[in-house]
């Protein structure tokens, strides 16, 4: 990974620029890294505050040798590595399923996957990691101060950027590695020390109003596992989860 790696000063989203260079034939494992987004991309469609320098804003292109439907597998095994990676930085994040990284009651990274498929394979993915480095309370959005933070928030010291990307793609190279010999099993026995509030109540959003569910673990395919009110088991694709916090 990050064989070849872009690095711009300012880009509308880092997302939009792998797309690009995976039209372009650029191999797995292209990075793009930018300084700030004008227009950084949440999921469902959110903005993403990315400040100038504040964080580390990349978006990994890879093109993995297997069918579209372990994309959510993988969007946990990037998730896991971001714990990893935050552990070495010295603080203990819990991966919110299915792809924020929360340190406390706060997000600290966000995780976008996108897609390219055809019915069996995959085209490329998109794997974009947006990871709150050294802002301070005060340049948080105001919106966000009490549901973000970063890492210097809850260290008290700024770390460099560089650092972390060379960290991350390290680790991310391994556990990747790990993925495609071992498969999800490993992932999934990480999950329950590392799953945000597993063993607790929560309110689930599917179709019909919202209901309590317990969560309890993840399967092999990514789904979320909970338990209803009535004691039966209920695996969650892609249900949005009120998290109650
Ligand atoms: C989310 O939590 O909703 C996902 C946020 C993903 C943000 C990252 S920052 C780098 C990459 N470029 C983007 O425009 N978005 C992702």
């Amino acid at each position: 990974l990050g064989k070849k790696l872009f690095y711009f000063k300012e880009v509308t989203s880092t997302q939009e620029r792998v797309h690009a260079l995976a039209k372009e034939g650029y191999p797995h494992g292209t990075v793009v890294l930018a300084g700030e987004q004008t227009a950084g991309k949440g999921r469902r469609k959110r903005e993403w505050s990315s400040l100038k320098g504040k964080g580390m804003w990349m978006s990994l292109l890879l093109r993995p040798p297997f069918p579209p439907a372990k994309a959510p597998q993988l969007t946990l095994v990037a998730a896991t590595t971001v714990v990893q990676v935050l552990r070495e930085f010295g603080v203990t994040a819990k991966i919110k399923w299915p792809n924020d990284i929360m340190i406390g009651d706060r997000k600290v990274c966000g995780i976008l996957t996108e897609m390219q498929a055809e019915q069996d394979w995959i085209d490329y993915l998109v794997l974009g990691i947006g990871l709150n480095v050294n802002q301070n309370e005060t340049e948080m959005p105001g919106e966000l101060k009490k549901k973000a933070t970063s890492l210097y928030i809850e260290t008290g010291v700024e770390s460099a950027i560089e650092d972390i990307v060379s960290c991350l793609l390290n680790r991310f190279e391994v556990e990747l590695g790990r993925f495609y010999d071992k498969g999800f099993l490993p992932f999934q026995q990480e999950w329950q020390s590392s799953g945000y509030k597993t063993g607790e109540w929560v309110d689930v959003s599917t179709w019909k109003k919202p209901w309590r569910a317990k969560v309890t673990r993840i399967e092999e395919d990514g789904a979320l596992t909970v338990l209803d009110e009535q004691g039966q088991e209920q695996r969650l694709y892609s249900a949005e989860i009120l998290w109650n916090d």
